[in-house]
């Protein structure tokens, strides 16, 4: 290991998600990049549940996680006796499906005498857009909203995060999936309900911006789906009216998100805004914080559309550059449900 801190030293790691409802594997060659990621989407299992069922989605990596290894080194033409590490997924996340990738990964690693490491899944999303060619310099401000977390976080560097500000309640992509199926909208609601909004017309509903006209850089999502639950009882959902609230629903969650990533700017005095997870893949968002940041002379970055989403790529990314700093565990097979981001060691290499 203390080989690979030299550049031009070979390193080549696996990596494994399973944290939630996708099963998903990547190949990551420190000079040759990303060699292959592969990935198994469980929402068709999931949908007639209208939620992600955690038994199932257990049960389900455990179908899946090996083929999509053996399918990832195969198109990253790699031998398992050419890897250098394995990287999974310590949490936060559901605690049956986080156990399949680590005990997975932690036989591999095993099997093969190689160090493995558990990552944090929200390192991953924070990192993801380091794997574009044009990746975002640091210090940097990054709006982190997926379906279990929105925050601003600053970025100093890879491992040194610092939460500015986070919601009290419902993340955006829950709100964005609560309210969608209070439009009948099938799971997972976010897409769904950016696709009806498109059609619907601006202004004929308007939900409240909760904490917008206070100070800070916290959120509140939940009373969304009240207002929607009331102005559904107060009219005909008719396709036409369940697009307006759909339109007015997206206009809400984007506006409060582009205001407090501005806000955290302007604080921090970054001029580097980085958008990563699930609601990262909204175009209405990306279309305002577009036109907001450029207002500002700042810039804004995303991981490709992807790598919002879950996926393994962004684990190895973490993985990678934890692994070639020394780090890595025991043998002990860990995952944590809960996990908070700014405990996790900083990196000194
Ligand atoms: O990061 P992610 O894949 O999983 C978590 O770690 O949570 O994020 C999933 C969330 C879901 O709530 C989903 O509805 C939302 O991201 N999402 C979207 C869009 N695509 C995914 N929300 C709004 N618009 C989208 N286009
Ligand atoms: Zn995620």
């Amino acid at each position: 290991m203390q080989n690979a801190k030299y550049p031009g030293t070979p390193f080549r790691v696996l990596a494994l998600e399973s944290s939630c409802d996708e099963s998903a594997v990547a190949v990551l060659d420190r000079e040759a990049g990303l060699l292959a990621h592969e990935l198994y989407s469980q929402v068709d299992l999931h949908r007639i549940y209208g939620g992600v069922v955690p038994e199932l989605a257990s049960r389900d990596h455990v179908r899946r996680l090996l083929p999509l290894v053996e399918a990832a080194l195969r198109s990253a033409d790699t031998r398992p006796d050419e890897l250098h590490g394995i990287a999974y997924t310590e949490g936060p996340g559901l605690i049956g499906a986080l156990l399949t990738g680590a005990a997975l990964a932690r036989s591999l690693a095993y099997a093969l005498r190689i160090p493995a490491i558990g990552v944090h899944h929200l390192e991953g999303h924070l990192l993801a857009p380091l794997l574009e060619p044009e990746a975002p310099p640091f210090p940097h401000v990054a709006l982190l909203v997926s379906g279990g977390h929105t925050m601003l976080i600053e970025v100093l560097g890879i491992g040194a995060y610092r939460l500015l500000g986070q919601t009290r309640d419902d993340a955006a992509g829950e709100a964005f999936d609560k309210t969608a199926k209070l439009l009948g909208l099938p799971y997972p609601g976010g897409p769904a309900l950016a696709q009806l909004a498109a059609q619907g017309r601006p202004g004929a509903f308007r939900f409240p911006r909760p904490m917008l006209d206070r100070p800070g850089l916290e959120f509140s999502f939940s009373g969304l789906k009240t207002a929607v639950l009331h102005a559904l009882k107060q009219v005909e959902p008719t396709d036409a009216v369940r697009a307006d609230v759909a339109w007015a629903v997206q206009d809400a969650i984007v506006e409060t998100l582009v205001a407090k990533a501005l806000r955290a700017l302007d604080e921090t005095a970054h001029q580097v805004l980085v958008v990563c997870g699930g609601v990262g893949a909204n175009r209405a968002l990306r279309e305002r914080l577009a036109a907001a940041v450029a207002d500002v002379g700042a810039r804004v970055y995303y991981p490709r559309m992807e790598f919002c989403t879950d996926n393994a790529a962004m684990i190895a990314v973490a993985g990678l550059a934890r692994l070639l700093a020394g780090q890595h565990a025991d043998l002990a097979i860990r995952a944590r449900a809960q996990w908070p981001l700014d405990s996790l060691p900083a990196l000194t290499a």
